[in-house]
């Protein structure tokens, strides 16, 4: 790999890579598009991060100049998402294998879900990246799991793989949430950007991998869920997993 793109939406879901990354040796800060893309390196390896900021547009245009002008050759998605599936609870973590848009619809044009003129809804992740993730999620529950209990009340945290379902929407409402499990029944959590990123990729032959929290499970006590785990708990999770993911 030549330059690893790293991407959250928001700088809590970044952690500490940028301080590890001005630890590593310089780092050069370009401003292209309203976003800043940081060229540095972490353990040797050349990393872009940036902050996509929030929605579909944000993800896929830096996505977009993290392949074209940053020459990232892989990118890594961090953040937190709502849980939807009934398995998965607030503090654990979500690697995707595969992401699909779950407010495209252009039927009956084309059938729900599938991009026009794409001829498909999932997109998939990379294996090996996904692997990689999983395998510093792991780490990082194994190893830090007893401090998440202490410090935030996180019981017994798991790592799950399978399908993470992207949209314009801040899913908030229990009607809303059980929408999406109807509709959706493998989707195991929501958020707002890792589908884009995903099609993006896919167009442009780049292999990519999304990893989540879960901050909330997308249902009425979804904002203040999320507020507080963002501020609280987020950074933690991110800097944790990253720091092993770099370490492998
Ligand atoms: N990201 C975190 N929680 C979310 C939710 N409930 N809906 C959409 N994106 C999210």
């Amino acid at each position: 790999m030549k330059r690893l793109g790293v991407m959250a939406a928001l700088p809590q879901e970044l952690g500490d890579l940028l301080t590890q990354m001005r630890a590593s040796g310089d780092v050069q800060t370009v401003t292209l598009g309203q976003r800043e893309y940081h060229v540095g390196a972490v353990r040797g390896a050349n990393v872009v991060a940036t902050l996509a900021r929030v929605g579909k547009v944000a993800a896929a245009t830096t996505a977009s100049a993290l392949i074209h002008a940053f020459e990232a050759d892989a990118i890594v998605f961090t953040g937190v998402a709502g849980g939807v599936h009934a398995d998965v609870r607030v503090g654990d973590i979500v690697v995707a294998d595969s992401l699909m848009q779950h407010d495209l619809d252009a039927s009956p044009l084309f059938p729900r879900y599938e991009v026009p003129l794409l001829n498909r809804s999932r997109f998939d992740a990379d294996r090996a990246l996904s692997a990689a993730l999983a395998n510093a999620a792991q780490a990082f529950i194994a190893e830090e799991g007893q401090a998440l209990a202490a410090r935030f009340s996180i019981d017994k945290p798991r790592v799950h793989r399978g399908l993470i379902v992207s949209g314009d929407q801040f899913i908030a409402s229990a009607g809303s949430v059980n929408a999406l499990r109807d509709a959706l029944p493998n989707a195991l959590a929501v958020e707002m950007e890792g589908a884009a990123l995903a099609q993006v990729c896919y167009e442009y032959g780049v292999p990519c991998a999304v990893v989540r929290t879960i901050s909330d499970t997308a249902d009425a006590e979804a904002p203040a869920s999320f507020a507080e785990f963002l501020i609280a708990i987020a950074s933690t999770y991110s800097s944790g997993m990253l720091a092993r993911f770099f370490k492998a």
